[in-house]
């Protein structure tokens, strides 16, 4: 099977067409929670997009359902000593948990790892809710599981005056410093060398991705690259396949290719998958395929619309509008000298289009802008020309397929 391959799709057709059943050593998902998130869109089998709040409202079971016959291929793709990690939160993770033990198995439920984090979760009415929960759970009882990467220094009891580790420590002929404790009953006595350090506990404290973070990429969710570090170094070795087929700004996949593993992808945002294809040639990655990612005029015209202008908005590095806003508003800006654009999803735009954006232009109160579609008229050429003449307003026309298959992208500041 082809591995450091991008597959654009709904990943329940990626799996039923590309995957090989137990081809993969592990999978990290981070699906699109169950939460009220404006931002956060989930596309279903029809590749609909809407607010994920709207889809879901009130509903956890639909989540489940839609989520179940992922989860079951995911096993069927995992190799037998392969591990699956899922990552949640309070919305459904119980739910999920439910699920997970019905399709791998209660008796392959490893851990319950609980992401503490700092960031927001504040409200006067409840404690503060500061972590993410991630369910760990192998295909079978043997399972591919090496700590040796991920170890950390023992800490000293807080309250002992001389910094004792809580039992009774020493010094052995070759002079490690070790600590020795008896388990439960007083049966054993069990050496810890201090040096070895020891196996992370479930709560992990992980800073979730600060504002200036070299990492950030400006994905709303993107998650902190320490948190994959750890799950990809104890449940992987180097040369494994590591797969994550929610995998937004490709964090997984990059940390993977750091590690030394091969990789999978995949996302039904192509936004998402640029990014992540940039991010990897960043990683030192080469070769790297992509598949069904839409490129040609039929593939973009069946975009969804909302999907379509982050794809052309995010070809030119601009800022998204996060609003739906129609025939007369502004669909983004330009990186640098916020110059508004628009973006439509079809073939000869006209004179009264152009007008339209004329005036949002002037509202915003700027002198440029630029307008992204399959194809214009010649009255919307002529609009342009007497905008600049009279109105002193530059419009610049841009075809969609000339943007996206131009290698490399050009430079619209
Ligand atoms: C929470 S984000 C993942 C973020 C990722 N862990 C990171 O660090 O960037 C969830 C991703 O799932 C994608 N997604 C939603 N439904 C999908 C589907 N049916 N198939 C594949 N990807 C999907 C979304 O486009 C989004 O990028």
């Amino acid at each position: 099977m082809k591995t450091n391959v991008l597959y654009y799709g709904d990943n329940l057709e990626v799996m039923h067409r590309f995957i090989d059943d137990n081809s993969i050593d592990l999978i990290y998902i981070d699906p699109p929670f169950f939460s009220s998130k404006a931002y956060e869109i989930i596309y279903g089998d029809a590749k609909e997009v809407r607010m994920f709040e709207d889809r879901w409202k009130g509903d956890v079971y639909h989540y489940v359902n839609w989520m179940e016959p992922r989860l079951a291929l995911m096993r069927e793709k995992l190799q037998p000593m392969g591990s699956i990690y899922v990552h949640l939160d309070w919305h459904a993770v119980h739910y999920i948990k439910i699920a997970m033990d019905k399709i791998f198995g209660y008796n392959n439920f490893q851990n319950e790892v609980i992401w503490q984090y700092s960031q927001g979760g504040k409200s006067q009415k409840r404690w503060a809710r500061k972590h993410d929960t991630i369910l760990f759970y192998s295909k079978t009882d043997k399972f591919y599981f090496d700590s040796s990467g991920v170890r950390i220094p023992y800490t000293p009891h807080k309250r002992s005056p001389t910094g004792s580790y809580g039992g009774v420590m020493g010094i052995d002929e070759s002079g490690r410093r070790y600590v020795e404790k008896w388990g439960t009953g007083k049966k054993k006595l069990y050496r810890y060398y201090l040096d070895k350090g020891k196996i992370p506990e479930d709560v992990w404290k992980i800073q979730s991705i600060q504002a200036g973070a070299h990492e950030r990429l400006g994905y709303p969710t993107q998650k902190p690259e320490p948190l994959l570090e750890r799950i990809i170094s104890a449940s992987s070795a180097k040369e494994h396949v590591v797969a994550d087929f929610f995998c937004g700004c490709g964090t997984t996949l990059a940390v993977a290719q750091l590690l030394s593993r091969k990789w999978i992808g995949c996302d039904v945002s192509p936004t998402a998958l640029r990014l992540v294809k940039e991010r990897l040639l960043k990683c030192g990655a080469i070769d790297i395929e992509e598949v069904g990612v839409p490129k040609s005029l039929e593939a973009l015209k069946a975009m969804q619309h909302f999907e379509f202008q982050n794809y052309v908005v995010s070809f030119i590095q601009g800022i998204n509008n996060p609003k739906l806003v129609g025939d007369t508003g502004i669909d983004g800006w330009t990186p640098f000298k916020r110059h508004p654009i628009q973006v439509k999803q079809s073939e000869h735009v006209g004179r009264p289009e152009i007008q339209r954006f004329e005036s949002a232009i002037r509202a915003e109160k700027k002198d440029k802008g630029y307008v992204f579609a399959f194809s214009f008229s010649k009255p919307a050429y002529e609009e342009v020309a007497r905008c600049k003449q009279e109105d002193k307003i530059e419009i610049e026309l841009w075809s969609v397929l000339d943007l996206i298959n131009a290698d490399p992208p050009p430079s619209i500041l």
